[in-house]
C-alpha cells in the first residue's frame, strides 16, 4: 500500500501527515457505503438536517484558529488567508443551517377541479465530491453543505496535498452530528479516483459529481458523467481579466491587482490572470504595479507577507514550466529573480528560510497579445501578464478570447463602462472597481466555457445541483380526468369589438 506524505510547504522537514492513500476499490467501497447510508439520512426530517448544519457551523468558529493553522501549515496560503478559507465554511453553514427549514417547494393549480399539483424537491444521491489544495476548507463545504442538508450523502476526495485538513474537517463534521457514512473521505491519487468512480457510477452508486480544479480533468470527469447521463457541478480553470479604463481610480487598481494577483501565491481559480490596460494609462500603472510587487514581502506565511509558498513542488514545476512560455517580445518585472526563491536567486525582502519551503518570485510578464502562449495559458502561480488596449470594446474581445469565463473586473469610474462591461463579458462573475478573486460565499460561484459546464455552487443556487424537482399531481375527485382533454372550455366571442 503507498503512503502520501503531507509536507509543511514552507518547511519539508515538518511532515504535517502520513497516510495510506486508497486504491480504486477503496473509493468503490466509500461508495457503496455512502450509497447505503443516504436513505437513512434522507428520511432525517430536513430541518434536524439543518441544525446539524447549525451544530457544524458552531464546531467550525469554535476550531476557526486550530483549523487555519492547519491550513496554513499544511498548504501554505497566509495566515489571515486561511482565517477566511474557514470563515467561508462557517458562512455556509450559516446559510444553509435555515434552509432545512424551507427546501421549499410549490402548490400549483390544476386546468381541472378537484386536482392539485406540488413540486418537491428531493436529493440526487450520492455526490463524489473532489476537490483542489488551493482552498482545502472553503470550496469543500460549498458542496458538503448544501448536499448535507438537502438529503445526500457524499464521497469526498480532497487533494492528497491538504489530507490532514481535510481529515480534520471530517472529524468536525461527525462531532457535529453527521453519521461517518454519510460522510465518507478518500484520500486516493487521480487515477486510483477515476478508476472507483466509474465502477460506482456502473453499479449506479453515485448520482453527482462536484469537482474543483483543472479543466483538463474536468473534461475527463465530464465525459465520464456524461456517459452515465449525469451533468457534473464542475469549477474548472480561469484566466480571469481586469480591464482598466483611463478612468479608473489607478491606486484602487495597484492594490486589487496585486492581491488579485498574487495572494495566495496566485493559486486561485480566480486569480487575475491578465491586466488589461487602456493604452492613455498604460505606462503609469505598469510602472506603479512593477513596484508595488518589487516591494511586496514573501515568506512564511505565518508572518506579515503578502504570500507564501507553493502548495507543493508539483505547483512550483507548473510554474517553472510556464515561465518557460514567455517570448521575446516580453519583458519581465516583479523581483529580482524568477523561478523558485532560494538562497542562491533570493528575493529582496523575504522573510524565513527559502531553501527550506517551495517559494517562488512573483513575475509579471509585460507584452502579452492573443496569439502568445501565455495569453491563454491558465498560469495558476505567481504569475501576472499584462497587455494594451485602446477601445473597451477590444478590451472586452481581448477578456473572452481565450475561451475561459471564470472571475473578471473593470476598473472604472464610468457607469457605461461598468454595463457595457457586464453585457458582454463571458465570466460568470464580475467585479466592479474590484479584485477578480474574494467572491463571497452566498453568490452564485462558477463559470463557463473553458471554467465549467454553466453549474452554479452557492447560495440558493447550488441547490439545484443536489436536489432534483418531483412533479406530484393528486386528483381526488373520484374520477378519471384526463389532462388536455377534460378541461373545462370557458366560451367567448371571438368576433367582439369595441
Ligand atoms: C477557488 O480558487 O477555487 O473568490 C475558489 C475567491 C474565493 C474562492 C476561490 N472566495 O477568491
Amino acid at each position: 500500500m503507498s503512503t502520501y506524505v503531507s509536507r509543511n510547504p514552507a518547511r519539508f522537514d515538518d511532515v504535517v501527515t502520513e497516510v495510506p492513500l486508497a486504491t480504486s476499490a477503496d473509493v468503490l467501497a466509500a461508495c457503496q457505503a455512502a450509497h447505503a447510508a443516504q436513505p437513512g439520512w434522507a428520511a432525517v426530517p430536513a430541518p434536524a438536517r439543518g441544525r446539524v448544519i447549525a451544530q457544524v457551523g458552531r464546531l467550525f468558529e469554535a476550531n476557526k484558529e486550530a483549523l487555519s493553522r492547519l491550513v496554513t501549515r499544511e498548504m501554505g496560503k497566509v495566515y489571515a488567508e486561511a482565517l477566511g478559507d474557514v470563515q467561508e465554511v462557517i458562512d455556509t453553514c450559516d446559510f444553509f443551517l435555515g434552509e432545512g427549514r424551507r427546501l421549499y417547494g410549490q402548490t400549483i393549480p390544476s386546468e381541472m377541479p378537484d386536482k392539485q399539483l406540488f413540486t418537491f424537491r428531493v436529493p440526487v444521491g450520492t455526490a463524489m465530491i473532489i476537490t483542489a489544495g488551493n482552498f482545502p476548507a472553503a470550496v469543500p463545504s460549498w458542496y458538503i453543505i448544501p448536499a448535507l442538508v438537502t438529503g445526500n450523502s457524499i464521497v469526498w476526495k480532497p487533494a492528497e496535498q491538504t489530507a490532514a485538513i481535510a481529515q480534520a474537517m471530517a472529524e468536525i463534521f461527525y462531532a457535529g452530528g453527521v453519521p461517518r457514512d454519510v460522510l465518507k473521505v478518500v484520500i486516493a491519487d487521480g487515477q486510483a479516483t477515476y478508476d472507483g468512480l466509474e465502477a460506482a457510477l456502473q453499479d449506479k452508486l453515485v448520482q453527482k459529481i462536484g469537482f474543483t480544479g483543472s479543466t483538463e480533468v474536468g473534461r475527463r470527469l465530464s465525459e465520464l458523467a456524461g456517459r452515465h447521463l449525469q451533468s457534473p457541478c464542475l469549477e474548472l480553470g480561469g484566466k480571469n481579466p481586469m480591464v482598466v479604463m483611463p478612468d479608473a481610480d489607478i491606486d484602487l487598481v495597484v492594490e486589487g491587482a496585486l492581491f488579485a494577483g498574487f495572494g495566495t501565491a496566485g493559486q486561485r481559480c480566480t486569480s487575475l490572470g491578465t491586466l488589461w490596460v487602456h493604452r492613455d494609462v498604460y505606462d503609469v500603472v505598469r510602472e506603479r504595479y512593477v513596484h508595488a510587487v518589487e516591494r511586496a514581502v514573501i515568506g512564511d506565511p505565518f508572518e506579515a507577507v503578502l504570500y507564501g509558498p507553493m502548495i507543493d513542488e508539483k505547483y512550483l514545476l507548473t510554474h517553472d514550466k510556464h515561465l518557460g512560455l514567455i517570448q521575446d517580445h516580453q519583458t519581465v518585472y516583479g523581483s529580482t529573480g524568477v523561478g523558485r526563491i532560494t538562497s542562491h536567486n533570493p528575493r529582496a525582502g523575504f522573510i524565513g528560510d527559502p531553501d527550506a519551503g517551495w517559494f517562488a518570485h512573483p513575475t509579471i510578464v509585460d507584452g502579452v497579445r492573443p496569439g502568445d502562449a501565455l495569453y491563454d495559458t491558465e498560469t495558476f502561480g505567481p504569475l501576472v501578464t499584462m497587455g494594451v488596449f485602446d477601445t473597451l470594446d477590444e478590451a472586452i474581445e481581448l477578456a473572452n478570447g481565450h475561451g475561459y469565463g471564470l472571475s473578471s473586473a473593470i476598473y472604472t469610474s464610468d457607469p457605461k463602462s461598468v454595463w457595457r462591461f457586464r453585457e458582454r463579458i463571458s465570466a460568470g462573475m464580475m467585479s466592479v472597481n474590484n479584485s477578480t478573486s474574494g467572491a463571497e460565499a452566498h453568490l452564485p460561484f462558477g463559470g463557463n466555457g473553458l471554467s465549467g459546464n454553466g453549474s452554479r455552487q452557492s447560495g440558493i443556487w447550488v441547490l439545484d445541483q443536489f436536489t432534483r424537482w418531483q412533479s406530484v399531481n393528486w386528483d381526488y375527485s373520484g374520477k378519471l380526468q384526463k389532462a388536455q382533454m377534460d378541461v373545462e372550455e370557458m366560451p367567448y366571442d371571438p368576433g367582439f369589438r369595441l
